[in-house]
């Protein structure tokens, strides 16, 4: 008796939930993104070199290498495999697969040129066209899957580079011929999967810092002019749209202002998303490795969320050279939307334990977390992902340590993060500007003088994505902070004496912030 209720429980909950949340009529949806595999055909798992890559070396110790990869190295073949079948174990049938780019390895120009590049995205591509065979595969270029890497040709008349990808490395197998047409422009391409949906996939390796061959331009392959078009024309079909690229606007969280589009690329593209908010229902990048996402303000109210970028890790593990960077487990992220609204109510983050599946020599992905669970979040709109981001200001929920886990895809299990590293993290989420993250950073390091906190002349160095702030205003800033800290300790201490209570200003909660 106590097992049929059981089990009628279960059936309704899962009957309530093909519902939908909302309890409106079946539209709830799911949809797989993976991005960054980064597939090194090098990689050699039994005479590896891990300090060069991986690649073929005099080290025979292949216990400590990894069949499925390592930490200093990009993915070997077996983990390209099996993120794709964890994908299809997990969820067989998505609506369609959001491919984020970047097949190449991180190798030097040298050692690599055109013709291999093709042929590594075919690889990628082919093994997910047999995995996936009849869902619909909407990929991006990444900024490695050019050649020289970062390179991204601006028009067909300097390069066949799109076509040669169409064709060579096989995306002919995902796109269909309208979407090939537009793609051949400048590898871009638009299309709706079912009435009231559109998915414009963008090439936004035009905009990077890193490509020369657009450094000078207006607007590259004329991708700007066309977005807003497509926008337009979404707005009149009654469309709600979904933006995918490979590298995303703003700047990376994990370094001191690094931002990776030139600036005033960044700036058109920003206006861009702010002109068709209402319309953008959600965004979806890769390239940064990390698990992390982006807020858009309103340009006339910097206090109203419009728009909200997410930011998927990579399958790759490979830990960036950048410093202070790190690595990750490999992750693929699953969707769950609601067809006639097109908003997005959750995500699952799967990972493989790298360490673990190379002990057992067995891989087993598991659920890293849910967007539900394990952030409270009801959708992922930009109204709930400011909540997201207020309760990070909240120690003691422990959910900015959370973020942080995630944000490495728990390749670091107790990540540190002193007050300047959770500024830096606040401000790359919620200031997509170079000149407001700036004066965000600026801001929260002297909060007592508020004429520090106009930091002019950021007009001048956006061509440099490198970080060029002089280092000797660390120390200034950090003195500062700690006089400061040190005068609120002799306040509390002194009104303590007098038993009074003092409340501290919110920022110095986080001058002790170490999260473990
Ligand atoms: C790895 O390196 C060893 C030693 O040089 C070589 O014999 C082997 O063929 C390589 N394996 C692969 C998969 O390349
Ligand atoms: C190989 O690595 C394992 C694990 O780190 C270590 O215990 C072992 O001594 C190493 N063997 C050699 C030959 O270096
Ligand atoms: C990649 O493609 C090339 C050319 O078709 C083929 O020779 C090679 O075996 C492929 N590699 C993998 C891992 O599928
Ligand atoms: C794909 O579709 C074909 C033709 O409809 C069908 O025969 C095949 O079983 C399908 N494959 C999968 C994996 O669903
Ligand atoms: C900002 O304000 C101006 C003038 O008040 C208005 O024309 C414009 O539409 C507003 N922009 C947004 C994004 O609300
Ligand atoms: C991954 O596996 C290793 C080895 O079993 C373990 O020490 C580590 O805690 C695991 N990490 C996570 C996030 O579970
Ligand atoms: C790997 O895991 C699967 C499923 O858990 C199991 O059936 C299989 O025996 C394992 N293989 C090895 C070599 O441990
Ligand atoms: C925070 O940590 C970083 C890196 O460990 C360090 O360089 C910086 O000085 C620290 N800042 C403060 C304010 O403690
Ligand atoms: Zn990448």
């Amino acid at each position: 008796m106590m097992k049929d209720i059981v089990i009628l429980t279960f059936c309704f909950c899962a009957f309530g939930r093909g519902l939908g949340v909302d309890g409106a009529r079946g539209t709830t949806r799911f949809f797989w993104q993976v991005s960054d595999f980064h597939f090194d055909a090098s990689y050699n798992s039994s005479h590896g070199d891990p300090t060069k890559m991986c690649h073929e070396g005099s080290v025979t110790n292949s216990t400590q290498l990894g069949i499925f990869g390592n930490y200093l190295c990009d993915a070997p073949w077996k983990l390209i495999v099996s993120a794709m079948q964890a994908m299809k174990d997990f969820y067989p049938d998505p609506d369609f697969i959001l491919w984020t780019g970047d097949s190449i390895p991180h190798i030097k120009d040298t050692d690599i040129n055109l013709e291999k590049v093709y042929i590594n995205i075919a690889n990628v591509t082919d093994e997910l066209r047999k995995t996936f065979p009849n869902t619909t595969i909407y990929p991006v270029l990444g900024n490695h899957d050019s050649y020289p890497s970062n390179e991204m040709p601006y028009d067909i008349s300097i390069s066949d580079y799109y076509r040669h990808i169409l064709t060579t490395s096989h995306w002919d197998s995902l796109l269909v011929d309208d979407c090939q047409k537009q793609f051949q422009k400048g590898g871009y391409f638009s299309i709706s999967p079912h009435v009231g949906l559109r998915i414009i996939a963008l090439n936004t390796n035009l905009y990077s810092t890193l490509n020369t061959l657009t450094d000078h331009l207006v607007d590259p392959a004329d991708q700007f002019q066309w977005l807003d078009g497509q926008l337009d024309d979404a707005r009149k079909s009654k469309e709600n749209v979904f933006l995918v690229a490979h590298i995303p606007p703003g700047l990376f969280e994990k370094i001191p202002n690094f931002p990776w589009f030139h600036e005033d690329y960044n700036k058109r593209y920003l206006d861009l998303l702010q002109k068709h908010a209402d319309i953008i229902t959600a965004q979806f990048y890769g390239h940064e490795h990390t698990d992390s996402f982006r807020l858009l303000y309103d340009s006339n109210s910097t206090e109203k969320p419009i728009g909200c970028l997410l930011l998927s890790p990579s399958v790759t593990p490979w830990m960036s050279t950048l410093p202070g960077v790190g690595a990750n487990n490999p992750s693929i992220r699953l969707f769950e939307y609601d067809l006639e609204t097109g908003i997005i109510k959750r995500y699952q983050q799967f990972y493989l334990n790298l360490t673990a599946a190379n002990i057992d020599g067995n891989a087993t992905w598991l659920q890293e977390y849910d967007t539900k669970e394990d952030y409270a979040l009801d959708s992922i709109t930009p109204h709930d992902m400011q909540h997201l981001v207020d309760s990070f200001y909240n120690i003691k929920n422990n959910i900015f340590q959370r973020y942080l886990i995630f944000n490495s895809v728990s390749q670091e299990t107790s990540p540190a993060c002193n007050s300047s590293c959770f500024q830096q993290n606040i401000c790359a989420i919620t200031k997509l500007a170079v000149g407001e993250y700036e004066s965000c950073i600026a801001g929260s390091k002297t909060t007592n003088n508020p004429s520090s906190t106009q930091n002019p002349d950021f007009t001048t160095k956006h061509h440099e994505h490198d970080n060029d702030f002089p280092k000797f205003l660390y120390y200034v800033f950090g003195a500062i902070a700690i006089i400061i800290f040190v005068i609120f300790l002799i306040i509390g201490f002194l009104c303590r004496s007098r038993r009074q209570k003092v409340v501290p200003p919110r920022y110095a909660k986080f001058g002790s912030l170490s999260v473990n």
